[in-house]
């Protein structure tokens, strides 16, 4: 017989008071794994976050050959046997930023085959920008039997002029690190800003990489000959700090974020404070309050610096219940509402229409059973279910278990009710 699965119940309706620690971000520290491949030998992280995807990142990196330990502050790793140059299916299934891979392992060994990460529940996500950029610095790439097999040329990958049509952040951050020990230079035009590309610029630069231009959309990069090892302390997550800002405007109280970086969130303090949260900030704290009388606003997502497209879900779920009309425009991924239906569930009124999402402020949701259908979808119906009447019960959580550190636990210190416990509603 299989074991029941484990669901998420939320009592609604505890407002919340007290301190929250950020962790880690995911989307800083997987890039900082993969780019271990380009210098082989043995690296010191902190502010790892423990989370699922940064798992599978390692589980990646042992199966390529390296190993790692933790202590109580650091995760050690070691890269000097990682000679294997094959991402398998079963880990690139599991997690599309396994991807980041294929540029380390080209530019370092002259060879990778990676498997296609398949279908995804928010768009296409296709990976044509990795693979064009990595073919005009001279790879040969062909698909075969669901992998991509690249290749490089004796001499290795050499500089090239590479123009994004989207500034793909991960695409920017597997390019500029093949053009690290690229022979010349390479130009990266339309690049992606976000503060997890430029950590990711600052570690290679500690490595002996030569790149210029970092944070603006136009990344200079001179290859090197070899690059070697370095300590990385990971970037606070600004998606995790924006959902906890987020928070209090749907339950009331006060919730105090820690260790932030508030130039990363300032689009979306200033959204918050559009819609009338009080946001102080003062180092790197942040005070998120509710306010008296919150507005509707409209959203466009956008790369950085623009509002994220990862807080999207999360801002719906706060403007469910903000009196008024507010809409939303998603404009990086073409299928990124999946929360809706979900959030409808609970009582919210939600349309879509393409990218744009038009909410009807409600006065009050409710609890029911819902499912999370991606990562930030999840966080949205946990923030829903915060100020929900009654107990939500959210299945599919292993969504959440990929980008949200001890979540449960946040929330609870805060004085939220969530505990995990077999699906009752959900089989
Ligand atoms: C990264 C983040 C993810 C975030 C997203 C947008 C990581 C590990 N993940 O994902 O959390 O939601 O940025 O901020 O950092 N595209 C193409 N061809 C490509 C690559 C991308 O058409 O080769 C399109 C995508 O379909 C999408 C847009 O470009 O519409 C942006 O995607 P991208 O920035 O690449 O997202 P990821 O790097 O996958």
């Amino acid at each position: 017989m299989q074991p029941t699965p484990s669901c998420l119940f939320i009592e609604g309706g505890h407002k919340l008071k007290g301190e929250v620690v950020i962790s880690g971000a995911k989307n800083a520290a997987l890039p900082a794994l993969a780019a271990t491949i380009l210098a082989p030998g043995e690296y010191r992280f902190s502010n790892v976050p423990w989370l699922i995807d940064v798992q599978t990142m390692l589980d990646l990196l042992c199966r390529l050959g390296a190993q790692y330990e933790t202590t109580n502050t650091a995760l050690l790793l070691d890269t000097s046997q990682a000679k294997d140059t094959v991402a398998p299916y079963d880990i690139v299934s599991r997690m599309r930023a396994s991807v980041l891979v294929l540029g380390p392992l080209l530019a370092r060994y002259g060879r990778a085959r990676v498997a296609l990460p398949g279908g995804c529940p928010i768009g296409k996500r296709p990976i044509d920008f990795h693979l064009k950029g990595l073919e005009l610095m001279g790879a040969k790439i062909h698909q075969d039997h669901g992998y991509v097999m690249a290749k490089a040329p004796r001499r290795g990958l050499s500089g090239a002029e590479i123009i994004f049509d989207f500034p793909s952040v991960t695409a920017t951050e597997n390019l500029m690190m093949a053009a690290t020990l690229a022979r010349g230079r390479t130009i990266i035009r339309n690049a992606a800003k976000e503060p997890e590309i430029v950590a990711l610029g600052e570690m290679l630069l500690k490595m002996g990489a030569k790149i210029e231009g970092l944070g603006t959309e136009t990344l200079f990069i001179e290859g090197v000959k070899e690059l070697s090892p370095t300590e990385v302390s990971i970037i606070p997550d600004r998606i995790e700090a924006g959902t906890y800002l987020m928070a209090p405007g749907i339950t009331g109280g006060e919730v105090i974020v820690k260790n932030t970086n508030p130039s990363h969130l300032e689009t979306v303090i200033a959204t918050l404070r559009e819609i009338g949260l009080e946001i102080e900030v003062q180092g790197d704290t942040i005070f998120s309050h509710r306010g008296r009388n919150l507005k509707p606003v409209k959203v466009r997502t956008a790369p950085y610096p623009g509002f994220p497209t990862d807080l999207q879900a999360q801002v719906m779920a706060l403007l469910s219940t903000v009196k008024g009309t507010s809409v939303i425009i998603e404009n990086v991924f073409e299928n990124r509402f999946l929360h809706v239906e979900e959030l409808r569930r609970l009582g919210a009124a939600i349309t879509v229409e393409g990218r744009v999402a038009v909410i009807q402020g409600v006065k009050k949701l409710q609890a029911a059973p819902v499912k999370a259908t991606d990562l930030r979808a999840s966080a949205s119906l946990v923030l829903a279910a915060l100020g929900a009447e009654g107990v939500t019960e959210i299945s599919e959580i292993h969504h959440l278990k990929r980008g949200y550190e001890a979540l449960a636990e946040k929330f609870n210190k805060l004085g939220a009710k969530i505990w995990e416990a077999p699906c009752q509603h959900h089989s």
